[in-house]
């Protein structure tokens, strides 16, 4: 911070931002100022490199007044600030000063709607979370095939609106842990090397990739989730802005899918098979798909997609209903506690897990935060509804003979309505491609009770993993 000293006028300070987003540095100078009395006119805020430095000299911040009381700032300020100093609106630092500054007088400034300044940093809130979405969905990264180390290396080009980059680099590094990737921006960039995030400088559009075979998967994907019934153009390009489009292969696609959507969609009503399109034709390109799928709203929570597992031809296939939070985070189904349950049970009854192809109704894991906590909420039935075209397509490449549906979501995929556990249990119920569907409780229910409800339900749990066990070696006779 620097002074500026001016015969006529009082002491000017001008704080020189050393970077745009650095809430904590603009929080120890706002405090400084606040606890020196210094209001807001009297302070100029300056972007990293800007015309700041031409008053970077002075006296340096001022000292705060005696018995100065504590900075107020309350938990909302506090939540919107952090999110509205990363974005490119140069005002914005004043703005969250004067804000601070009028909290010290009126704590309750911010349950203030009217208020025109606190409907601006709600605004650039809002908008800063909207390009951070845009960003989780519209990243796509290209195939380097020789990263210098002889192993594949993927870059992806983005221009984001506003200072977004390094607040998501956790999102990228947990989606994308197992890749090398780069993410190039014109405003700087993030390495992950498969084990350590770097940050780089601003890149060119020209030091990403062109194309690459990735992109043949993603506009696959794209033609065949396009679904004309849906066709709402203006809405399309409220999600999707055009300005998105040039950096992602399958919007190539999107004049000729919008020419063709009104005879596809007269043909698929006729039919009566309004859908989502052609099936993946590999697990892994369904593995590929799901990631992008913005079918319902639970993929837009910053969670991954979790695949199913297991071998293409598994005679079993288990059935649960969505990732947890350690499912999310290792990016692989029944990994956490209702998975080692499962385990246990799975072993109690000899059937070896490896051998079975285990998957979720739900691809995404749907919750809803409690502080940093992420709390389990169940999908709804349409949710289900939307996600059944996925474990349809893996049924259909995996063929199981036989499918254990662990609970009332992984029952409504297979069987596309609702049935009571207790009713459909212990009897195996006819799929209409000769297979045959097993119902059963989800071992998260298990570890909910306690005592002798959870004996009881423990023992059910166990009689129908034998009767799947005995048919398993019926069908393999
Ligand atoms: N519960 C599920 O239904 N699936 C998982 O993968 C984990 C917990």
């Amino acid at each position: 911070m620097s002074a500026l000293r001016n015969p006529v006028h009082e002491t000017r300070y001008v704080v020189n931002m050393p970077e745009a987003g650095d809430f904590d540095f603009w929080r120890e100078q706002a405090r400084g100022l606040v606890q020196a009395g210094v209001p807001p006119e009297r302070v100029a805020w300056a972007e990293p490199g800007g015309d700041g430095d031409l008053f970077a000299r002075g006296e340096g911040a001022p000292a705060p007044l005696s018995a100065a009381p504590p900075v107020r700032a309350n938990k909302r300020f506090v939540a919107l600030a952090k999110n509205a100093i990363l974005h490119s609106d140069p005002e914005r630092f004043a703005l969250l000063y004067r804000l601070l500054w009028r909290l010290q007088r009126s704590p309750r400034i911010m349950e203030d709607k009217a208020d025109p300044e606190i409907r601006r940093i709600e605004e650039l809130d809002k908008n800063v979370r909207r390009d951070s979405h845009k960003m989780h969905a519209f990243v796509r990264f290209r195939l380097v095939e020789d990263d210098g180390e002889g192993g594949e290396h993927y870059v992806a080009w983005f221009e984001p609106e506003h200072h977004i980059l390094r607040a998501n680099a956790g999102f990228f590094v947990r989606r994308f842990a197992n890749m090398k990737w780069a993410i190039l921006t014109p405003a700087g960039s993030l390495h992950w090397d498969g084990e350590v995030l770097s940050e780089g400088p601003p890149a060119q559009r020209s030091d990403a990739p062109g194309g690459d075979p990735m992109e043949d998967l993603w506009r696959g994907y794209y033609a065949s989730i396009f679904n004309p019934a849906r066709l709402k153009i203006g809405a399309m390009l409220k999600e999707m802005p055009k300005k998105y489009w040039k950096n992602m292969p399958e919007t190539v696609l999107i004049p000729g899918l919008v020419a063709g959507a009104q005879r596809r969609e007269s043909d698929m009503v006729a039919a009566g098979t309004l859908e989502m399109g052609e099936r993946p034709e590999t697990l892994a390109a369904i593995g590929a798909a799901i990631h992008a799928c913005r079918q319902c709203p639970i993929g837009l929570l910053g969670n991954h997609a979790v695949m199913g597992e297991g071998p293409q031809d598994a005679v079993l296939m288990i059935v649960g209903e969505q990732p947890g939070d350690q499912e999310d985070l290792a990016g692989r189904p029944f990994v956490g506690p209702a998975g080692q349950l499962l385990d246990r049970h799975l072993e109690r009854a000899g059937i070896d897990r490896g051998t079975a192809y285990v998957t979720n109704a739900v691809k995404h894991f749907k919750y809803t935060l409690r502080g940093k906590r992420r709390l389990h909420q169940s999908p709804t039935a349409k949710e289900i509804d939307i996600c059944r075209w996925w474990v349809e397509s893996e049924r259909a490449l995996v063929q199981p003979k036989l499918v254990l549906a662990m609970g009332a979501s992984a029952a409504r995929v297979m069987l596309g309505k609702t049935v009571s556990i207790s009713r459909a249990r212990g009897v195996p119920i006819a799929l209409e491609d000769g297979s045959e569907l097993w119902v059963t409780a989800h071992p998260s229910y298990l570890l909910r009770l306690e005592g002798a409800a959870r004996e009881e339900q423990a023992r059910l749990f166990d009689a129908d993993l034998d009767a799947v066990k005995a048919r398993l070696e019926e069908l393999s006779a």
